[in-house]
């Protein structure tokens, strides 16, 4: 007699052969078929990570690629694991929302249990003109780091401080810049500035060093130990913020003569901070940037209020949260102008556990931004609202979260629980942090009306 486990997954194997070799499986009286109700399905909401070039680490395009994982992908859409969407759709919807409907769950998994029928599969659109779909636009320039970083398998964070010279024949506006991670499991998060020296006033763009180990050096010589002072020793004029990556984020686009800047003939990006989470084997990156040159000259610049840890409203009480408590904080800030929103990005660590933020106009009328009911430190998206997002002037935007530093939490890095607090800023994932980033530009009538996608 078969032990129970090998009878499993014999019946698995059943299937996966079943679907792999298009056997039909007795069906219903409407069979749930692949090519005209899977794929939308999968193609809208899974492949964007799962392609060759996503952050998932195998593809779902094919009907090949799907049907020998129908259950498990049946399995990890029910439990909601897939796609990860962690911001609350009956609170808030975003440009940028996956999310499965209940139907749609079902169909999937009727469709597995149907043994997986492929349909007209010659009708789908070829799986390169998909992928090229869900990458942006041929860039207008590819720039690469200037040599690998190595990462030691010591297990530990990693924080680099990395300069990226680049050279440009003239003055250009760029519209975006993406980052794309070399190593995808390591890096963990990115922030960029682009430096823009005149070039009267800088020699040579390499002088200096390309990277340093933040926590080896002290923040005063960094600027001068990666050469990026003028000759003279000045500070060079810097446009912040020109791109950010976290776990799970997208690369987007503004609509036409919303963000963007121009730069001259000589720059450098500073990554003032690209943080590489622990490995225990030693690994290299070599993650690099797309450019993309706009045409219309930039007319809204996005800024940004990053408010709570490091920004310009406090955490309330202090970050610490006692081994053994779950506790809840909160961030208030007024805003002093009318903007319009473009993008939020909530912040915490390991053991955050529920982050919400709303604003409360002067009228006393609530504009919703995000709940996120439970927290998970790999999903950190950049959430785009639908249509620019105006918040005016003198609302207030209230941030609460709670912390779980109890020992039944199981991200917690401690066992048993210890003091976990916001150190200064540290940006260790076992420290805490608690942010929220909001990027607007100021408002103008009709933003409203702006779509975002
Ligand atoms: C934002 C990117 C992203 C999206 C969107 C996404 N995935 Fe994933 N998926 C991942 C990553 C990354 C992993 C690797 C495991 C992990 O980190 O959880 C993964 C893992 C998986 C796994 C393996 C789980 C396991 O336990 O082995 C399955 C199955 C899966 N995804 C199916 C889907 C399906 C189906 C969809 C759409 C309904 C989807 N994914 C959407 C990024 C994504």
């Amino acid at each position: 007699m078969l032990h129970k486990l090998s009878y499993i997954s014999l019946l698995l194997a059943i299937t996966v052969l079943a679907c792999q070799n298009n056997v039909k499986l007795p069906s219903q009286s409407e069979p749930v078929l692949f090519a005209a109700h899977i794929a939308p399905i999968i193609h809208q909401n899974c492949s964007k990570c799962h392609n060759e070039d996503g952050a998932a680490p195998f593809s779902l395009i094919d009907y090949t690629d799907i049907a020998p994982k129908a259950k498990l992908i049946a399995y990890v859409t029910e439990k909601r694991l897939m796609p990860p969407w962690p911001a609350d759709p009956s609170y808030t919807h975003f440009a940028n929302e996956t999310y499965l409907s209940d139907e749609q769950i079902a169909l999937i998994k009727r469709w597995s249990e149907e043994g997986c029928l492929p349909g007209d599969t010659a009708s789908l659109v070829q799986p390169e003109i998909l992928v090229k779909k869900w990458r942006q636009d041929k860039p207008d320039l590819i720039v690469h780091m200037p040599m690998p970083i190595k990462v030691s398998g010591n297990n530990s964070d990693l924080f680099m401080v990395v300069k990226i010279p680049f050279e440009l024949p003239q003055d250009t506006i760029i519209r975006a810049v993406e980052f794309v991670p070399g190593n995808k499991r390591l890096v963990h998060h990115v922030n960029t500035h682009i430096i823009q020296f005149d070039a009267a006033k800088k020699g040579n763009l390499r002088d200096g060093k390309y990277f340093i180990n933040q926590d080896q050096t002290k923040s005063t010589q960094i600027h001068k130990e990666l050469g990026l002072l003028n000759d003279d020793g000045t500070y060079a004029p810097m446009t912040p913020s020109v791109s950010n990556y976290l776990p799970g984020s997208q690369f987007s686009f503004y609509p036409d003569e919303i963000g963007g800047f121009r730069v001259g003939k000589k720059n450098a990006f500073y990554l003032n901070d690209m943080h590489f989470g622990p490995s225990p084997i030693e690994a290299n990156d070599s993650s690099y940037y797309k450019i993309y040159y706009g045409h219309k000259e930039p007319k809204r610049p996005v800024k940004e209020f990053q408010i709570g840890t490091l920004g310009l409203a406090p955490v309330e009480p202090k970050l610490e949260v006692p081994a053994n408590e779950l506790k809840t904080f909160h961030i208030k800030f007024t805003v002093p102008t009318d903007i319009s929103i473009v993008n939020i990005v909530p912040h915490m660590h390991l053991i955050g556990k529920r982050f919400w933020a709303y604003a409360i106009k002067p009228s006393g009328d609530t504009i919703r931004l995000i709940r996120i009911n439970d927290w998970d430190f790999r999903w950190q998206y950049f959430y785009m609202p639908k249509t620019m997002l105006k918040v005016p002037r003198g609302s207030t935007i209230y941030v609460e979260g709670d912390f779980d530093n109890r020992a039944s939490n199981p991200n917690n890095p401690f066992n048993p629980p210890q003091l976990i607090a916001e150190r200064e800023g540290s940006m260790k994932t076992t420290d805490e942090m608690f942010q929220l980033i909001i990027s607007y530009v100021p408002y103008e009538k009709g933003d409203e009306l702006i779509v975002l996608e």
